[in-house]
């Protein structure tokens, strides 16, 4: 694989698709038959999708592309994106290549456990259950670990340690949780987190008269944050104000907190699910973390430092590298080839990367040109087909789009549809013209 993947990756919008295919072999990230694979359209046999879900009538397809210029703690990457929104990659790609010039990309992950969650709905005594989470807690965990998570134990994870929560119900009755920490090393570890806490409801109960309600996993897992850090030197100063405004924007005002989140994630959930893992699980946990403070607020903040503009991101992004969709679907298998991940924090770091330099991205057009023009240029192709433009065509009603919008800095389907409209009866009255 090529190290440097900023001079292979040069110029590589411009190329036609098999190009851009070839242009990965190339580079040792896409194997022959995968090119294959991707050329004939991606997966087709039923039965895998069998396998998923029930109901199935067939596959539905989101385009899947790369982001290029990524350089993430000193390290070329390629980033594979499933997305249908016109301008993500473009933009991530852009601001990668901006940052790669002018900065740097640093990321880490804080913590290493899932918690797992154990309901005692109406607990009888608090205390008592305190004082027996406190005597049987160890052989509750060494129990779990050896009959159920044996597997990550081996890997060096496994039931870390457990946490006793109370909470006031409406009716004056108190509610307890217990928390049961357990580090899932490179899967995702839900199944094997719901299947420890089922596994222990039994134990406990026993061994402390109370009545367990339910067992499941918590997707606010505030005890594995990935973090990560942009650093932008000698940008003007007039630009890091206006970026630092409109992270505190976000950071103070919820209304705007949910969209610049949104701009966040519009970096994460192409990866999330071109690598197959679960985003709905990220999306929930980033929300929640989100709220932590009572407040809905950005996960994102961006400050200038000197003559630096400093940008982090922090929130809970727990993926898997094993298992699961991740490894039995092969355009999953192929992204997951593209990344070169090596761990599940790896590629949880690779998603806070990603969801920073969209935001800054996001963030960078907002407070200059505004959003629509980049937008909008990159989504005039799609206006060409939603107005019906014939193959031949959609590049010169692209270029008559182009002139409208740079005139009126505004552009909708009607302007497609009337601009096609008219070059159609122009061709028409050329050829009543010419013929004899
Ligand atoms: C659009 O998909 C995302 C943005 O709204 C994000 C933002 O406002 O920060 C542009």
């Amino acid at each position: 694989m090529a190290t440097n993947l900023d001079k292979v990756f040069q110029g590589f919008s411009k190329l036609s698709y098999p190009e851009r295919l070839r242009v990965l072999s190339r580079a040792g990230l896409l194997a022959e038959e995968s090119a294959e694979y991707l050329q004939e359209g991606g997966l087709k046999d039923i039965s895998l999708g069998e396998k998923f879900i029930e109901n199935v009538i067939g596959y539905f397809q989101i385009p899947l592309g790369v982001a290029v210029h990524f350089r993430i703690d000193q390290r070329d990457r390629l980033i594979p994106m499933a997305v249908e929104e016109t301008s993500i990659v473009a933009a991530a790609s852009k601001t990668a290549k901006w940052i790669r010039e002018k900065g740097r990309i640093e990321t880490s992950c804080k913590g290493q456990d899932i918690i797992g969650q154990i309901q005692f709905a109406k607990v009888q005594d608090f205390q008592r259950l305190q004082k027996t989470v406190h005597a049987f807690g160890r052989e509750w965990m060494d129990l779990a670990n050896r009959e159920v998570a044996f597997g990550l134990v081996q890997r060096g994870g496994g039931v870390t340690s457990l946490n006793l929560r109370s909470m006031i119900r409406p009716d004056g009755l108190t509610m307890a949780v217990l928390h049961v920490h357990m580090n899932p090393c490179d899967a995702m570890g839900a199944n094997v987190i719901n299947q420890v806490c089922e596994f222990l409801k039994g134990p406990i109960e026993d061994a402390s008269g109370e009545k367990i309600t339910m067992c499941i996993l918590s997707n606010l897992v505030d005890t594995k944050i990935t973090e990560a850090t942009i650093t932008l030197n000698e940008i003007s100063a007039e630009l890091a104000e206006k970026i630092e405004e409109a992270s505190l924007f976000a950071e103070l005002d919820p209304y705007r907190a949910a969209t610049n989140n949104k701009g966040v994630l519009n970096g994460i959930d192409p990866i999330l699910i071109a690598t197959g893992n679960d985003w709905r699980a990220v999306e929930a946990g980033v929300h929640a973390y989100a709220c932590r403070s009572g407040q809905y607020r950005s996960i994102t903040r961006w400050r200038r430092e000197g003559h630096q503009l400093v940008g982090t991101l922090q929130a809970p992004l727990v993926v898997g590298t094993v298992g699961g969709v991740t490894t039995l679907h092969p355009t999953a298998s192929l992204c997951m080839r593209l990344l070169e991940v090596s761990s599940a924090n790896d590629l949880s770091r690779v998603l806070a990367a990603a969801g920073l330099v969209q935001n800054l991205g996001a963030l960078r057009a907002l407070v200059t040109d505004g959003i629509i023009e980049g937008h909008m240029r990159l989504h005039l192709k799609n206006l060409t087909l939603g107005a019906g433009a014939r193959e031949q065509e959609i590049p010169i009603l692209q270029k008559k789009l182009e002139e409208i919008l740079t005139l009126r800095k505004r552009i909708s389907l009607s302007h497609a549809v009337e601009a096609l409209r008219e070059m159609r009866s122009q061709d028409a009255r050329r050829t009543e013209n010419i013929s004899p």
